[in-house]
């Protein structure tokens, strides 16, 4: 599912990642973490190609990164889910149409968008807030309507960083429940997280970097 050979990636001359080489099968589950400033969020901007590497090779769901045409990337992105470190809500459009939005892309009737973009949301609580604006929600909503948007597509392969840093302890856990049962499905998943007890409570394939290098493999956090 995702294959990245020698991967480099500099910023102003300064490696970010250096020299980064795995593989993640489809289906899997992998935690990837490291402390702030280690790469993680590099490293998944790479696989959905918000940027490329300065060298080596990346390989997502059967495409070349590298290779891929422009007007590709779009249709590519489709087929993956984003959970941003920063959400990237659409300040200007109510929760509802956040959502909706993207389901457009798909060319469904308006009334299946609409029943599809409430679902999403009552899965994730917040189904009495489809015409609030992001800025009137909690930083931990704004985080739930950014998972919304990124499972609705049921995609094959969701990415996410830092997906529970604004959520309590609580809510955390619960959707760690909820991407391990999107994973039981076959959707591959790739979380990074700085928080250890996450790992703990939720063991998987982990994928440690310390300043860009890929320093660990191995199940669940470091003993
Ligand atoms: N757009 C950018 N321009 C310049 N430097 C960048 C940029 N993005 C990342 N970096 C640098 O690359 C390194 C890795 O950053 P990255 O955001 O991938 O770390 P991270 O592991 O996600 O950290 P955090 O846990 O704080 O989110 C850092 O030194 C960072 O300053
Ligand atoms: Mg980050």
């Amino acid at each position: 599912m995702i294959r990245l050979e020698a991967v480099l990636k500099s910023y102003h001359g300064r490696p970010a990642l250096r020299g980064i080489s795995t593989h993640i099968e489809r289906s899997e589950f992998v935690f990837l973490t490291g402390p702030s400033g280690a790469g993680k969020s590099t490293f998944l901007r790479l696989l959905y190609r918000a940027e490329l590497p300065d060298d080596g090779r990346i390989v997502v769901d059967g495409y070349d990164l590298a290779a891929l045409p422009r007007r590709h990337v779009p249709g590519f992105r489709r087929r993956l889910g984003v959970i941003f470190q920063d959400f990237k809500l659409l300040r200007r459009r109510t929760v509802g149409e956040n959502i909706s939005f993207v389901l457009s892309l798909l060319n469904l009737p308006e009334k299946e968008q609409q029943r599809r973009a409430y679902l999403a949301l009552k899965q994730m609580g917040l189904h009495n807030r489809l015409n609030a604006l992001p800025d009137e929600l909690s930083g931990g909503e704004q985080q739930r309507v950014a998972i919304a948007r990124a499972l609705v597509l049921q995609p094959d392969l969701i990415l996410a960083d830092e997906p529970s840093g604004n959520l309590d302890p609580e809510r955390g856990h619960e959707l760690m429940e909820l991407l391990k049962s999107i994973n039981y499905q076959g959707t591959t998943v790739v979380v990074a997280t700085h928080d250890r007890s996450l790992i703990e409570a939720h063991p998987a394939r982990t994928l440690a970097l310390e300043r860009g290098h890929l320093v660990r493999d191995a199940w669940g956090a470091q003993p």
